[in-house]
């Protein structure tokens, strides 16, 4: 339920909140990247666009069929060597200890069964002084304007509610610090759209969360259809204002 796809084509919103989390690593030449929740590799390349200078980028997911895909399109990007697929468990890595230099998990502990094991597992593979960003959206944390504020908040609400975990933003610091991290930093990311359309994050989630709650039977179509309506009317009379926090914990070994 988060970016996912941002590259191709191109969400200007989210590239900008990946680049913030990744300054948040301070990555270095010869280091090696872990992430923990790749989906179909968009991170990888994005920072092998940022940091060139890197030794290896890996990207782990659990999924076999998101990492096919990954491969693909690194084999149609042209194979870049420093990047790796793996498919694997973020609750059980298949690292030795101390391997990684940087590692991100963005978006990915709400659909692990123990998030607390997948950070003990992040905590393991990274080596000594390595840094670590535990990144997760508290979808109550999710604004958009309107008229109707009671549907909204039921729509935003439902959609939260019927995730795996959807308010677990705010409890990522407690769950990092109790692992027993040297130093955990938390920070929120905000993200700010004042427009309803192509190519913005806010527009995409919106399309995210009425295929969820139509899925789920939550929500009729008429009424997440007359929702998103009234969101583009009010983009069109520049009206319009989104925002969402995604809860940042940078964890320090
Ligand atoms: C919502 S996506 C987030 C993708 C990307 N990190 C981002 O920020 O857009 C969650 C990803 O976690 C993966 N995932 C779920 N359970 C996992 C597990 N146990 N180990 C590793 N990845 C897992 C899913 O397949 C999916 O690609």
């Amino acid at each position: 339920m988060a970016q996912e796809h941002f590259l191709n084509p191109p969400m200007p919103d989210v590239i900008a909140s990946w680049k913030f989390y990744l300054e948040q690593l301070d990555i270095k030449p010869g280091d090696s990247v872990l992430d923990v929740g790749c989906n179909t590799g968009d991170t990888e390349h994005f920072l092998i666009s940022l940091f060139p200078f890197v030794n290896k980028v890996v990207g782990l997911d659990y999924d076999e069929n998101r990492i096919a895909v990954a491969k693909e399109t690194w084999e149609s990007k042209g194979k870049n060597e420093k990047i790796e697929f793996i498919q694997g468990d973020g609750s059980a890595l298949p690292f030795n200890d101390n391997t990684f230099d940087k590692i991100i998990c963005a978006e990915t502990l709400e659909w692990i069964k123990d998030p607390k094991t997948a950070i003990k597992e992040i905590k393991r593979v990274l080596k000594p002084n390595g840094i670590a960003l535990i990144q997760h959206t508290d979808w109550d944390q999710t604004v958009y304007t309107t008229t109707n504020i009671e549907k909204t908040r039921l729509i935003i609400q439902s959609f939260g509610d019927s995730g795996p975990d959807g308010i677990i933003g705010r409890r990522l610091l407690v769950m990092c610090k109790q692992v027993g991290f040297n130093k955990v930093s938390p920070l929120v990311y905000t993200m700010i759209n004042d427009k309803f359309e192509e190519p913005y994050y806010s527009f995409k989630l919106a399309k995210m969360i009425k295929d969820w709650l139509l899925t789920k039977k939550i929500i009729n179509n008429e009424e997440l259809e007359s929702w998103i309506s009234e969101l583009k009317e009010m983009s069109l009379n520049d009206e319009f204002y989104f925002s969402i926090n995604r809860n940042i914990c940078v964890c320090y070994k």
